[in-house]
């Protein structure tokens, strides 16, 4: 029989629970208040007094309520159906609800149970299967979306039948399993996962060594993100961190982008909720939204729901990677989702860590970050999760504890800095600070080789060595004055200037510069090469200026002209007489 409890006290969202009988981790508990059933979940277990964080306001519940334990973990539903979706962190579907914000005790099926799907069988009868192995699919969208046996299963298992290539809904049956014991299951298209817990269902993960390409110059040029990495953005309030993430969630070379909008403020959710469903995929020409779920959590729905979404959006992630997709999950703030775990840390009183977050934050962090990699499934195919999370340092300290926790496990580093967005250099990534640790892999820098050209590390660091004398100076010539180090000084600083303004700005409202194809990013790195490498001899600083203003307008409009048409080329031409104009003059 199910343990059932009594609520003995409330401090918020966090409520005491009296019980009686056996209760796990984790378990799911329903506060029977009135005729509404408020889900909760167990998250410290005391002798025979549980604690529970409450995903709804707990207004107006009394001691003494009853409460009953489900047996069961917080789940997600997982089959067809969630791609175009958007759910709150308990995967309640939004667009179902009447408006964004779900009425108190009611939620809202993730799946439509009744919706046909065309069914083809990629498995036969007599087969030997087991779990996250491709039974058959549907079409979802754009993506051949997989039936996989489900997760939970630990042994082998036989077919003993499955269906016929046809239509069928989520409530029929599509295969019947027997597992050596002789048990029989009958298997549906939809079955459920904790959130809590990392899928395991692929062979291997190895290292990541496949540039994933973001479009941005300034991440896949000096900083790649690799299909299978993890990254965060660390960043001061109003640094640009989320439209650095809706960039990357529209452009990015990914088969299907899981945004994860946790504790945001609600005109930004809102802004999702219109905007991602107009705009179309400029890789695919068809809607953005149909390769994208979003997860949504705004900073007035409770505390604990924050925590779930970003591990319900990596369950689905995951998920999806074992069909063989190229998943990337975007989640912005993952210091809200910290701000969740202080919170109801500090209301069970357990000692504090730094800042007052849990002591634990760093493991919790950690253990997350580890579910991102690339991986090889049973059927030799290979899957990735990338995952790139926001944290908003308060005051921009980047030594405060979520930082500090994320810089540990996350293998790329994308720091905004205060004064690039203060001057408006977006995207605000300091290129000196941020690093990518994926280009110490011998595999990775292979890779980009062959991808770009043989050169190409070391045309990178030619590029980073620029961009470091040029900062180097321009401290000097803040303390010297202009006239006070070598014109050869400020021919330096200006070429690192170049390199800024063309290369590592982006501008993420023109429709041309918002993102860069990899072979577009070797051409300009090459253009840029050749104009630092020539000395242009100027006998005064302020004819550099000048000039290499001049030479930084044409790159811009390059920049916004489409690559190699007319425009481009009048362009290109143009700087050509530029230059050459002052090789004749040496
Ligand atoms: N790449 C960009 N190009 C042009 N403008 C930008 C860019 N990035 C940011 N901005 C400007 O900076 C503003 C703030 O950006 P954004 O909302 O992304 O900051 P944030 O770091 O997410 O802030 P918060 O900490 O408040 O969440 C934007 O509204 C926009 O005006
Ligand atoms: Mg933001």
């Amino acid at each position: 029989m199910a343990t059932t409890g009594k609520i003995s006290g409330i401090v918020s969202n966090l409520v005491t629970i009296s019980v009686t009988g056996p209760v796990v981790q984790n378990e799911i508990c329903y506060i029977m208040y009135k005729d509404l059933r408020i889900l909760a979940e167990v998250i410290r277990i005391d002798k025979n007094q549980v604690f529970a964080q409450v995903f709804e306001s707990t207004r107006g519940i009394k001691t003494g309520t009853h409460v009953e334990f489900s047996g069961r973990l917080l789940e997600v539903e997982l089959g067809p159906g969630m791609l175009t979706k958007v759910y709150d962190g308990l995967q309640n579907n939004l667009y179902g609800m009447e408006n964004l914000f779900i009425t108190r005790g009611l939620s809202s099926p993730a799946l439509d149970v009744d919706r046909k799907w065309g069914f083809k069988p990629l498995c036969k009868t007599g087969d030997e299967v087991s779990a996250g192995e491709w039974l058959g699919e549907v079409q979802e969208g754009w993506i051949r979306h997989k039936i996989m046996v489900p997760f939970r299963f630990k042994e082998k298992l036989k077919i003993l039948r499955i269906a016929d290539e046809g239509e069928y809904n989520l409530k029929e049956i599509i295969a019947v399993v027997k597992n050596d014991k002789g048990q029989e299951f009958s298997l549906t298209m939809v079955f459920s996962w904790p959130v809590k817990r990392a899928v395991r269902v692929h062979k291997e993960k190895i290292r990541p060594y496949k540039i994933l390409e973001t479009g941005i110059r300034i991440i896949d040029i000096f900083n790649p993100m690799m299909e299978g990495g993890t990254g965060f953005i660390p960043g001061a309030f109003g640094c640009g961190k989320t439209v650095l993430q809706h960039t990357i969630s529209k452009h990015a070379d990914a088969d299907l982008i899981v945004v994860v909008a946790c504790g945001e403020r609600a005109n930004e959710v809102v802004e999702l909720f219109t905007e991602f469903p107009e705009l179309d995929d400029p890789r695919t020409g068809r809607k953005l939204m149909e390769r994208t779920i979003i997860i949504c959590n705004t900073s007035n729905m409770p505390v604990a729901s924050r925590e779930a979404s970003v591990y319900t959006g990596m369950t689905i992630a995951e998920y999806y990677r074992a069909m063989g997709l190229k998943v990337l999950i975007l989640a912005d703030s993952t210091s809200r989702w910290a701000q969740a775990l202080r919170e109801m840390s500090n209301r069970m009183e357990e000692l504090p860590g730094p800042d007052a977050y849990p002591m634990d934050l760093s493991a919790i962090i950690a253990n997350f970050y580890a579910r991102a990699g690339f991986t090889w499934l049973k059927n030799h195919k290979s899957g990735s999760v990338t995952f790139i999370g926001t944290v908003s340092p308060a005051g921009g300290n980047f030594k405060e504890p979520v930082t500090e926790a994320t810089r540990k496990v996350a293998r790329a580093f994308y720091a905004l800095s205060q004064s690039r967005a203060d001057s408006k250099r977006y995207p605000a990534i300091d290129p000196i600070e941020s690093y990518s640790k994926y280009l110490e892999y011998d595999e990775v820098r292979q890779q980009l080789n062959t991808i770009f050209d043989i050169q190409w590390t070391s045309k990178i660091s030619q590029l980073m060595s620029i961009l470091i004398k040029g900062k180097d100076i321009k401290d000097q010539i803040g303390i010297l004055g202009d006239d006070g180090v070598p014109v050869e000084y400020h021919e330096i600083y200006w070429k690192s200037e170049v390199i800024d303004f063309i290369l590592l700005q982006q501008d993420s409202f023109d429709k041309v510069d918002v993102s860069t194809p990899l072979i577009r990013q070797k051409y300009m790195v090459d253009l840029l090469l050749s104009i630092c490498a020539q000395n242009y001899n100027f006998d005064h600083y302020e004819k550099v200026s000048t000039y290499f203003k001049k030479v930084i307008n044409i790159l811009k409009q390059l920049n916004y002209s489409e690559f190699q048409k007319s425009d481009f080329t009048k362009r290109e031409a143009e700087l050509n007489l530029l230059i050459n104009e002052r090789k004749n003059i040496l």
